[in-house]
């Protein structure tokens, strides 16, 4: 199933309405800025089209709760990924999403931003429906970064890809993001430091690399206090433990008073930080079950699912 045109588009236009804003960050992109001119300008033509008719922009509340209600999602018809799911995460609560692969962990995450509409049931985030929410604002709200997230230029420094989400940070916000990231000293030793390119979808970096800078990116995003909602989506698979574990030591702190999923194949990484933890259990009847760490420890789960 394709995600629906409309939602799609709104995507597209809300991403490159941000990145004509940051464009002057980077400097001469050279040769691809053209037809990337000419994406926006058709992008932003469609905008319009796109946001008519949304609700004015909604009351936040202070703490935003996500709720999955009977939801039903397949991409493919004969095929079901979520069958009737129903969980509630309380607002400001830290919730760890453990399962098998392919049992539909991203997939939950992604209909909480939108990227796809539950075919039958609903997600609520903060109390209303997701399809109620100006696309906007739910996507400003709720932040997901996963395994291969990010957002990488080909001519962008590392300086001003690391505050893509934020274009007026200081070089010390940049550093701070880092450090907390675990990349600082990585960066450090490059013979051009932040001067350096990360490359076309951060090709100039190793897959570690590149999802510690997306981390630092996220950080400085989340300093935006619209956002409520977090959604870490394996954004730490390809690092060994230890940096795992330093890397959410750091941010926790940030996210006090925000909503936070995390889905992590090393639930270990997660178990003294989350409150609960959340089995999704079978691959195309994914049922939550809340467990507590001593029933996880010797549940069916095979180790490191
Ligand atoms: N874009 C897609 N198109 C078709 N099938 C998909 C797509 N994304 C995921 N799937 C399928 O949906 C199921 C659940 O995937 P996913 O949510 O990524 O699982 P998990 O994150 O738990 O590993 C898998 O069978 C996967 O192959
Ligand atoms: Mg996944």
């Amino acid at each position: 199933m394709e995600p629906c045109s409309s939602i799609f588009i709104c995507c597209l236009t809300s991403f490159c309405g941000s990145f004509s804003g940051y464009a002057g960050l980077f400097g001469r992109i050279g040769e691809a800025w053209q037809p990337i001119q000419s994406f926006l300008k058709i992008s932003s033509a469609t905008s319009a089209l796109a946001v008519k008719g949304e609700s004015p922009v909604a009351q936040v509340p202070a703490c935003v709760s996500v709720e999955f209600r009977d939801v039903e999602f397949g991409y493919r018809p004969v095929e079901p990924v979520l069958d009737r799911l129903s969980l509630f995460v309380e607002g400001a609560r830290k919730v760890g999403f453990v399962g098998r692969t392919d049992c539909g962990k991203s997939t939950l995450l992604k209909l909480v931003e939108r990227l796809y509409d539950a075919q039958s049931g609903s997600v609520f985030v903060g109390g209303k429906d997701v399809r109620q929410w100006p696309l906007r604002q739910l996507q400003r709200i709720c932040t997901c970064l996963s395994q291969n997230g990010g957002v990488f230029f080909s001519e962008a420094t590392l300086l001003d890809t690391i505050r893509f989400a934020k274009p007026a940070a200081s070089f010390l916000e940049v550093v701070q993001a880092a450090t907390l990231a675990c990349i600082h000293d990585e960066i450090m030793a490059l013979q051009d430091g932040y001067q350096s390119r990360a490359g076309e979808h951060g090709k100039n970096l190793s897959g570690g690399q590149r999802q510690r800078v997306a981390i630092a990116q996220a950080l400085l995003s989340l300093q935006d206090p619209e956002k409520k909602v977090v959604l870490l989506d394996e954004c730490t698979s390809n690092l060994d433990p230890e940096t795992e574990a330093s890397i959410l030591r750091n941010i926790w702190p940030l996210l006090d008073g925000k909503t936070v999923i995390v889905v992590t194949h090393r639930f270990e990484a997660v178990e003294d930080l989350v409150d609960e933890v959340v089995a999704i259990q079978e691959c195309r009847a994914a049922r939550p079950i809340p467990l507590d760490r001593t029933a996880l420890a010797a549940s069916a789960f095979p180790a490191g699912c």
